[in-house]
C-alpha cells in the first residue's frame, strides 16, 4: 500500500495567510495540517508516500524534506496546472505503479485517523473505498446517493440540487483500476478532472466501491472558520503535556488541559485548556482561554485571547478588548497605540479582515 497526498491548490479562501504560505502548512494545534496527514498515513503502516505539489512546491519541500523526520519516504510529484484530483492521480502513475493506495487531501483533518479504514480495505476485495460524512451544505462537496442496501447509486461533484447530505471526505482508497477511470473521464463544468467522476466510472463499470460513512468529525480546512474549528477539535484530542524546560511562575494558573512546548514561559497569567503555547513563546499578565494555539516565538502580554490561532513570532500586547475567534499570521504585531491623536491604526495586508 502506498500513500498519495494532494497538496497543490492556491488556498484563496485563506488569503492573506496563503499569499505567503501553502495552506497545508498552516498549523492546527501547533502542527501543520500536512504533517498531521503524513502522521495519519504512517500510523496506518504506510511509509511510501507521494506528494502532489503545485506552485507552493519549494515551500512544501523545504518544510518536509525527504520525510525521514516522520519515518516515511516522500516522493514529490509536480502538478503544473490545477487540473483536478483525478489528474493528480494520472500524473502519479509512475510513483504508484500497480500498488493499491490511499489518497488523502492535504488540507483535510479527520477524527480517529485512517488505520481501521486501511485495514478494512486491505482485507477486502473492493476496488475502491470512499469515505462519506453527513454535512449541512452538501452542494460544496462531492455527494453520494446510496441505495437502501447501502451500495452507491450515484456520485456527483458539487451538485446544485444534492440528492443526499452525504459528502465525499477527502480520503479515498483505490487499486489499479482507477488508472483506467482517470483516463476515460472528461473535464467537469469547472474545467477539472474530478475524482468523483472517476469513482462514478468505476461504479458504472462493475468495480466494487465501498462507501464508509464516518461518524466522527471531519474538516476540510478551506476557510478561516474551518481552521478555528479544526484547531478546537484537535486541541480536545491531544494529550496535554508541559515540556521540561517550560516555565510557569508561581503567580500563574495553568489548568490540566494546557500544553506548553519547550522554552514556553508563563508569567502572572491564567491559561485555560485545551490550549497550546509553542516553543519559546512568552505569555505575561494575560489570560489565554480555551481552544487557543499560540505558535512558536510569540510574545503575548497584557491581553486576553480565546479560541484563536496565532502563528509564529507574532506579538499581541496591551490590548483592552478580548481577541476572540481570530487567525493571526506570522510576524504580525497587535499593539496599543501610544501618543496622540488616539484611534485605531491599521497596517493590513491585501485581503485582510478585521472586526472592531
Ligand atoms: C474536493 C472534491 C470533493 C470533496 C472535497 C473534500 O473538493 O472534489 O468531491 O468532497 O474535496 O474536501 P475541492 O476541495 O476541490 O472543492
Amino acid at each position: 500500500m502506498k500513500g498519495l497526498i494532494l497538496s497543490g491548490g492556491k488556498g484563496t479562501r485563506l488569503y492573506p495567510l496563503t499569499y505567503t504560505r501553502a495552506k497545508q502548512l498552516i498549523p492546527v494545534a501547533n502542527k501543520p495540517v500536512l504533517v498531521r496527514v503524513i502522521e495519519a498515513i504512517r500510523e496506518a503502516g504506510v511509509r511510501e508516500i507521494g506528494i502532489v505539489v503545485g506552485h507552493t512546491a519549494p515551500e512544501i519541500r523545504s518544510a518536509l524534506g525527504d520525510g525521514a523526520q516522520w519515518d516515511v519516504s516522500l516522493t514529490y510529484i509536480q502538478q503544473d496546472s490545477p487540473d483536478g484530483l483525478a489528474h493528480a492521480v494520472k500524473i502519479s502513475r509512475e510513483f504508484l505503479r500497480d500498488d493499491p493506495f490511499v489518497m488523502f487531501l492535504g488540507d483535510n483533518v479527520i477524527q480517529g485517523g485512517i488505520s481501521q479504514l486501511i485495514r478494512d480495505f486491505a482485507s477486502s476485495d473492493w476496488h475502491s473505498q470512499i469515505v462519506l460524512k453527513e454535512v449541512e451544505n452538501p452542494s460544496a462537496y462531492g455527494v453520494a446517493k446510496l441505495r437502501a442496501d447501502g451500495s452507491i447509486e450515484q456520485l456527483i461533484e458539487k451538485p446544485a440540487d444534492p440528492p443526499s447530505n452525504l459528502a465525499l471526505v477527502g480520503i479515498y482508497m483505490f487499486d489499479r483500476h482507477v488508472f483506467e477511470a482517470v483516463e476515460k473521464i472528461k473535464p467537469s463544468a469547472r474545467g477539472e478532472y474530478e475524482i468523483t467522476d472517476a469513482i462514478q466510472w468505476l461504479v458504472d463499470h462493475g468495480c466494487r466501491v465501498f462507501p464508509h460513512v464516518h461518524r466522527g468529525w471531519w474538516i476540510d480546512t478551506g476557510k478561516p472558520t474551518d481552521m478555528l474549528d479544526a484547531n478546537s477539535y484537535v486541541l480536545e484530542e491531544i494529550e496535554p503535556s508541559i515540556a521540561e524546560c517550560a516555565e510557569i511562575d508561581n503567580r500563574s494558573l495553568v489548568d490540566a488541559r494546557v500544553t506548553l512546548q519547550a522554552g514556553a514561559r508563563i508569567i502572572n497569567s491564567v491559561l485555560r485548556g485545551p490550549t497550546i503555547i509553542g516553543k519559546d513563546s512568552v505569555v505575561e499578565n494575560s489570560y489565554i482561554g480555551p481552544f487557543t494555539s499560540i505558535y512558536h516565538g510569540c510574545q503575548i502580554s497584557n491581553c486576553e485571547i480565546e479560541r484563536s490561532i496565532i502563528l509564529e513570532n507574532s506579538r499581541v500586547c496591551d490590548i483592552d478588548a478580548t481577541l476572540r475567534d481570530s487567525l493571526i499570521g506570522r510576524n504580525a504585531a497587535i499593539n496599543r497605540s501610544a501618543g496622540k491623536p488616539t484611534g485605531t491604526k491599521m497596517n493590513l495586508g491585501d485581503h485582510s479582515s478585521i472586526w472592531v
